[in-house]
C-alpha cells in the first residue's frame, strides 16, 4: 500500500476501533471537533510528550522547563495582541444560516443541496466579512461583569513570557537559554475538521529560546533544523516533511522570519509546527503594558531586550502525522493485516506477551511471570484470549513492535519466540533475557521499513 492511499477515514475508523481516539460527548451528540483519548491514545500522547521534554529539557543545559496558568490575568492578551487581533473574517449566509471564514470559501460547502461552494449558488445570500476572536472568554469569581472577564489560554507562550523576569533571576540564566511548557490550549476555531488536526481543544508545546538581538537569526536557522530532525527521529518518514518559508506578506508585523515544518496529511502538505524570530516584540509589549523591566542586564552592565526564537507544535498534529505515516494495509501469506509501523519509541505498546496455548498451565504462568517482570519497566501488554493469529492482528492494529510468544518449546528450554511486526522475522531468545532483549531493542534507531 502506497503512503498515498491513505485517507484520514481510514485512520479515524483504526483509531475509534482500536480505542486511541472517541469523539467527546458522543451520547448527547457530540460536541464539534473535540475528542476523548482512550488507553492506547493516552499512551502514545505521553510518549510524544516524553520524547519532546527530553529532547527540550532533559538533554539540554540551556533550557528549562515552566508549567503556567491556563487562565492568566487578562491584561496579559491585551499586551500579547490577542484581544484585539486573534481574529478570523467570518461571513454568515442569510439563507443557509451557517457561517463561514471568508478567506477559506473555496474550502468550504454551503449548506443547500447539491452542496457548492458558500456564494456559488443563487440562493446564497453572504454577510460583508467581520472579524471575530477565537479565544474562549469565562468569568472569574462570583460576579459576572466586565471585570471578571477571563479568557481561556490561546497558546501557553504567554504565560513563558510573563515568568520570563522569575526564570532569569531564579533560575540563573542568561541568554542564550529557553523555557519551554507543555499543555492545553483552547481556540474556537470556526473551521475546525479533518479529525485532530484542526481541533477547539489541543495540548501545545512551545518553547521561547531568548537570545541576545545579534544571534537572532542564527537561532532561528538552528531551530528550524534540529526540529525538522527531531521530527525525523519520531520515525516520520523523509519525504513526507519539508520545511517552507513564510513570505514577508505571509509573517506577523514583528516577526522577521517564520518556517513551517510541513507534513504530507492525506489533506494535502499543511503545518505540523512553526518555528518563528518573534524578535522583541513579546518582552517589549508586557513591559509597556505592566510597568516591569523584562530586560537582560549582564554583570558588567550590559542591558538589551533578549530576541525570542520559538518553536511551537501540538501533540494532536504530530499524533496524525505519526499514525498516517504509519498506517498500512498489506497482505501477508493469504491474509489481509492492517498494521501501524510506529516507531518503537513512540508505540503505545512496547511488546505483547501471549501463550501460545493458555489452558496450558506451564505457558500460562511463565507467561504471567514474564509479563509480571516487564511491566515494571516497559508499557507491555498480557494477551490470552483467541486464536494466535488474531492476537497478532489486534497487536499489529496498535502497532505493538515486538510479541514475545511462550510455547511447546519454552517448556523444554525455557526460550519464547520473538516476533518483529514489520519483517515477521522470528527468533528465540531465553526467557531470561528478555528484559534485556527489549531494552536494547528499544535503544537501537529505526527507520519506517520502505512501501511495499
Ligand atoms: N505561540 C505561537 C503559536 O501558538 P500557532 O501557529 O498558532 O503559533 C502553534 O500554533 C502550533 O500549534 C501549530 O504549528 C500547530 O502544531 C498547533 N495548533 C495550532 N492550532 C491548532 C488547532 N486548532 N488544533 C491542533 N493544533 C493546533
Amino acid at each position: 500500500m502506497a503512503a498515498t492511499d491513505v485517507t484520514m477515514d481510514k485512520v479515524v475508523s483504526l483509531t475509534r476501533r482500536r480505542g486511541f481516539v472517541f469523539p467527546s460527548s458522543e451520547i448527547y451528540g457530540g460536541l464539534g471537533s473535540t475528542y476523548d483519548y482512550g488507553h492506547y491514545g493516552v499512551l502514545m500522547k505521553n510518549e510524544i510528550r516524553t520524547l519532546w521534554l527530553r529532547a527540550m529539557v532533559q538533554e539540554r543545559d540551556d533550557i528549562v522547563a515552566l508549567d503556567s496558568a491556563i487562565i492568566l490575568n487578562p491584561r496579559v492578551w491585551e499586551a500579547s495582541g490577542h484581544v484585539a487581533g486573534f481574529t478570523d473574517p467570518l461571513v454568515d449566509c442569510r439563507t443557509c444560516k451557517l457561517r463561514f471564514r471568508a478567506d477559506k470559501l473555496e474550502d468550504s460547502n454551503c449548506g443547500r443541496k447539491p452542496s457548492k461552494r458558500p456564494g456559488e449558488t443563487a440562493d446564497c445570500d453572504l454577510t460583508e466579512p467581520r472579524q471575530f476572536n477565537l479565544m474562549f472568554e469565562t468569568q472569574v469569581g462570583a460576579m459576572q461583569d466586565e471585570a471578571s472577564q477571563a479568557y481561556l489560554r490561546p497558546e501557553t507562550a504567554q504565560g513563558i513570557f510573563i515568568n520570563f523576569k522569575n526564570v532569569l533571576q531564579l533560575a540563573r540564566r542568561k541568554p542564550p537559554f529557553g523555557i519551554a511548557q507543555t499543555g492545553k490550549s483552547f481556540r474556537n476555531e470556526i473551521t475546525p475538521g479533518n479529525f485532530l488536526f484542526r481541533v477547539r481543544e489541543f495540548e501545545q508545546m512551545e518553547m521561547e529560546f531568548f537570545v541576545p538581538p545579534d544571534d537572532a537569526e542564527q537561532w532561528y536557522r538552528y531551530w528550524v533544523e534540529e526540529r525538522l530532525n527531531w521530527h525525523r527521529g519520531l520515525g516520520l518518514r523523509d519525504e513526507n516533511l519539508r520545511v517552507r518559508e513564510h513570505g514577508a506578506e505571509e509573517r506577523s508585523h514583528y516577526s522577521s522570519g517564520t518556517s513551517d515544518i510541513e507534513y504530507l496529511y492525506p489533506i494535502g502538505w499543511q503545518e505540523l509546527e512553526g518555528v518563528a524570530n518573534r524578535g522583541a516584540f513579546d518582552l517589549t509589549q508586557h513591559t509597556q503594558h505592566s510597568g516591569t523591566k523584562l530586560e537582560y542586564v549582564g554583570p558588567d552592565g550590559e542591558r538589551y531586550v533578549p530576541h525570542v526564537v520559538e518553536p511551537a507544535v501540538s501533540i494532536e498534529r504530530i499524533f496524525v502525522a505519526l499514525l498516517c505515516d504509519a498506517y498500512r494495509e498489506e497482505v501477508v501469506g493469504e491474509r489481509e493485516r492492517t498494521v501501524l509501523q510506529l516507531s518503537p519509541r513512540v508505540a503505545p505498546v512496547k511488546a505483547a506477551i501471549l501463550p501460545l496455548i493458555p489452558r496450558d498451565e506451564g505457558m500460562a504462568t511463565r507467561a504471567k511471570n514474564l509479563f509480571g517482570e516487564l511491566r515494571r519497566r516497559f508499557s507491555v501488554e498480557h494477551d490470552d484470549s483467541g486464536q494466535i493469529g488474531r492476537r497478532y492482528r489486534r497487536q499489529d492494529e496498535i502497532g505493538t513492535p515486538w510479541a514475545f510468544t511462550i510455547d511447546e518449546q519454552t517448556l523444554e528450554d525455557e526460550t519464547v519466540t520473538v516476533r518483529d511486526r514489520d519483517s515477521l522475522a522470528q527468533e528465540r531468545v531465553p526467557i531470561s533475557g528478555v528484559a534485556s532483549w527489549l531494552s536494547a531493542a528499544l535503544e537501537r534507531p529505526w527507520s519506517p521499513p520502505a512501501a511495499a
